[in-house]
């Protein structure tokens, strides 16, 4: 009985020490396998009287199954080992590295948006958007655009193909040939005072270099009374400054004629050309910049505003040119084409803030 309990703990303490299933295994083995140890003891039984035959095989029978369970639960816990070492190891990263070199970045387009209302918010401008889909009356008729003006013609502004031809109905759908439309929609839905700046996509049939059938605007609108042309040319100059980053420079504003302003004007700012490169802000040539002019009292009434109690001034200015002159980019075709190396010299990082903000 003595020697049992001895081998008994002998075995335990071997299970206790067992590092793997193998190890563990040899202990099975050499414990209960066919020459081990207890397996040795049972053999003989045999040769014992009955009495103490029916007591030895009792006692063993039940150090056998003592030794199997400490062996099974082993066993137990060295799988559960054996199964954390490998998740540890077997580790599958299912995250992708960043490729730097794929990262979005912002087109100097919609740089140039957000250069220039946060301008013109400083300034307190709100921003008022129109649909591009528009008719006849909002794009011309309210206007002022006499009934026989030449941009009217067909190949000039894209008529939607359901209306196309149906020259005189003023029902005409027609793509936006400019963001004019936009001051027609907010001084119909709104009271003045009004200060209101509009951007987006317009339509006229041209390709080249400068020309694409689609291109941006800004427009902007100031209806208030008392507004004079002096107010128009402060607003413009603090803008080209702000936006251009300026301090000073030469400025002239051209008499021109629009049908929805009167007086009109182009506003230049002098440049040099001299070097083969544009430099703004000095020198002896003049540079285009926008359109702009007092609000024509026709246009006013059209859209059920008294001419002789609100007066106002508008400007409109293509959007890609000023980007295009700002970040020195030559082509305005290059500006819908998808090219990543295009993007990757001339777009801005996600993070960067508009450059130059008016502080007026
Ligand atoms: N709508 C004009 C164009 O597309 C630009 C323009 C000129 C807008 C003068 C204005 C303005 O509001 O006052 O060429």
């Amino acid at each position: 009985m003595q020697n049992l309990d001895n081998l008994k703990q002998e075995i335990t303490q071997e299970v206790a020490a067992a590092n793997d299933m193998n190890a563990l295994e040899d202990v099975r083995v050499r414990a209960l396998g066919k020459k081990g140890s207890v397996t040795g003891i049972m053999k003989t039984l045999g040769g014992m009287e009955p009495e103490q035959r029916k007591e030895m095989g009792q006692t063993l029978n039940l150090l056998k199954t003592e030794i199997a369970n400490v062996i099974d639960n082993k066993a137990e816990e060295l799988k559960k080992k054996e199964l954390d070492a490998r998740l540890k190891t077997e580790k599958i990263d299912i995250t992708l590295s960043p490729r730097f070199e794929r990262r979005g970045s912002v087109h100097p387009l919609s740089q140039a948006i957000e250069e220039i209302t946060a301008i013109f918010a400083d300034m307190g401008f709100s921003v008022a958007e129109g649909p591009d889909i528009e008719d006849e009356f909002h794009n011309f008729d309210a206007l002022n655009f006499p009934p026989n003006h030449p941009a009217r013609q067909m190949h000039d502004t894209f008529y939607l193909p359901d209306h196309e031809g149906q020259d005189g109905d003023e029902a005409r759908r027609l793509l936006r040939t400019h963001t004019s439309t936009v001051q027609i929609h907010v001084m119909q839905e709104t009271k003045p005072p009004i200060k209101s700046i509009m951007l987006g996509k317009v339509y006229r049939s041209d390709y080249d270099a400068t020309h694409t059938p689609m291109f941006h605007q800004i427009e902007g609108l100031v209806i208030d009374k008392n507004i004079h042309m002096g107010h128009l040319k402060g607003c413009l100059i603090d803008f080209i400054k702000a936006f251009f980053g300026l301090d000073d420079f030469p400025v002239r504003f051209r008499p021109h004629y629009f049908p929805f302003t009167e007086p009109s004007a182009e506003m230049d700012i002098g440049c040099d050309r001299s070097g083969g490169k544009l430099v703004m802000g000095e020198g002896n040539d003049w540079l285009e910049i926008l359109g702009c002019g007092m609000v024509h009292p026709n246009v006013l009434k059209n859209c059920g505003i008294n001419p002789d109690e609100y007066q106002g001034f508008a400007f409109g200015a293509g959007l890609d040119r000023l980007a295009m002159l700002k970040y020195g980019i030559p082509d305005l075709r290059t500006f819908f084409e998808p090219d990543l190396r295009w993007l990757q010299h001339y777009s801005f990082g996600p993070y960067d803030q508009p450059n130059r903000t008016f502080k007026g």
